[in-house]
């Protein structure tokens, strides 16, 4: 099939890798000049296992190619994806300018025939208001829903592996051509409405968030009352209706979608007078875990952090990318150099400007009074802690992602503090 991805962004890439190795042929409508010549010569923007090798894969067999031109990049597409972003405005909506705006644009050069699928997640109504854009316009193209369920980390596989894949259609015609699209993947095929398709991706971002939030606060509360989190929530995970994924506990939930995602969700839920004070809640539960860990570092130089050197390992919000918005590994660490520390910061693949950048993991602690394990990257499980103790100032670890070996830390003559677990 003939297929047109605009944006190359983190969504658009994927999805054009993707399509592109079930055998179609993508036309990517990408409008920054740069982000266009690095694609050219088959270099992504981004940090994604997997990506450029398929990425690079579809250009060499003329499977992708790349347009400045929005228009030249629609011309004769069945299906033309749009992954534009689509950022929080000021109250924790989504601003649609970016989206209406490419629509308004496209539509004189849109064939009947074609369909808009959304990919960028949106408000519930989204489609229907780009309908009605193209309707303004005189442009008969359909408008479907199908949104992302992308993980960064592990997008190629969860593309190639999807679970589920939901399309959201007025016309049960233009379902059957997505899912015409998608016949290479073995993923369940959910067809409904637009409206329902939205809410599905709110849905569950906000219930992922909102599960561990809930693992969070009871991580917290194993550590005020001695038990041990590790085993609690491996019990409890054996329940087969809980399940044990997605309560590993941590910083908090960061990154470009659950904080988008959760306060766009609460808009959309107000904007229908419904009151959510659940997902509130979860909010502002998931802002205090920083906060927390911050007291707790904060705590072990009985509130002083003055003169403090404090090494970083991870800036990314999680292992196995380079992504740091909303990263809670920067957060915190701001709120510790706002708190007088000194921070030096390492992470195999993130860049954060603002910390000391060092060398290397060892670098890093070379006189740090603290060790902070901000994200949960396996690399830090083979560094030699026995350097890392010899190179430190002081003697601690603080592990925020319960990643090491307690055993193996102590053993290296350091102390180590991690999220509840008040025996570890
Ligand atoms: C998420 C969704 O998983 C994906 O389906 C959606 O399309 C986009 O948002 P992503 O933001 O890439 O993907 O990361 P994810 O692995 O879901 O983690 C989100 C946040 O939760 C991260 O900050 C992560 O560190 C945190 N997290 C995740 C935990 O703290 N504990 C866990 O057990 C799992």
């Amino acid at each position: 099939m003939k297929v047109t991805v605009i944006g190359a962004g983190y969504v658009g890439l994927v999805q054009s890798a993707g399509l592109a190795h079930l055998g179609h042929t993508v036309r990517v409508g990408e409008s920054n000049p740069e982000r266009l010549s690095l694609l050219r010569a088959a270099k992504l923007p981004i940090y994604e296992p997997g990506l450029e090798e398929l990425f690079a894969r579809a250009l060499a067999h003329d499977l992708i190619s790349l347009h400045a031109d929005n228009h030249e990049a629609v011309r004769g597409a069945d299906v033309i994806f749009l992954a534009l972003p689509t950022p929080p405005d000021g109250d924790g909506r989504a601003d649609l300018s970016i989206l209406e705006a490419a629509v308004r644009d496209l539509a004189p050069s849109l064939e009947s025939s074609a369909i808009l699928a959304v990919k960028s997640t949106v408000p519930v109504g989204t489609n229907a208001l780009l309908r009605r854009i193209l309707d303004e316009t005189g442009c008969s193209a359909s408008v479907v829903s199908n949104p992302e369920f992308l993980s960064e980390g592990s997008a190629v596989e969860d593309f190639l592996k999807a679970e589920r894949i939901v399309i959201g259609a007025d016309l049960a015609a233009d379902a059957d051509v997505l899912r015409r699209l998608y016949g290479g993947l073995a993923a369940t095929i959910v067809v409904t409405d637009p409206v329902s398709a939205e809410l599905t991706k709110y849905a569950a971002n906000a219930y992922l968030a909102t599960r561990l939030t809930f693992f969070n606060a009871v991580s917290n509360l194993a550590e005020e009352v001695g038990a041990d989190v590790t085993d609690v929530l491996r019990a409890v995970g054996l329940d087969r209706r809980i399940g044990p994924h997605f309560m590993r506990p941590g910083p908090g939930y960061g990154g470009s979608c659950f904080p988008k995602d959760t306060s766009a969700l609460l808009s959309i839920a107000g904007d229908v007078g419904y009151s959510f004070p659940l997902l509130e809640s979860v909010i502002s539960t998931n802002d205090l875990q920083r906060d927390r860990i911050v007291e707790r570092i904060s705590s072990e130089f009985d509130g002083d952090l003055t003169g403090v050197k404090i090494a970083v390992w991870g800036l990314a919000f999680k292992a196995g990318t380079d992504d740091i918005r909303d990263s809670p590994a920067v957060a915190i660490g701001q709120a510790l150099a706002r708190r007088g520390a000194t921070v030096e910061a390492w992470d195999p693949e993130a860049l954060f400007a603002d910390f000391i950048a060092a060398e290397g993991p060892l670098e890093a602690v070379d006189d740090a009074d603290l060790l902070l394990v901000a994200t949960e990257w396996p690399e830090f499980l083979r560094i030699d802690l026995a350097e890392v103790a010899k190179r430190m100032a002081g003697d601690m670890v603080f592990d925020a992602r319960n990643l090491l070996d307690p055993d193996a830390v102590r053993t290296a003559g350091l102390l180590y503090r991690c999220l509840g677990r008040p025996k570890a």
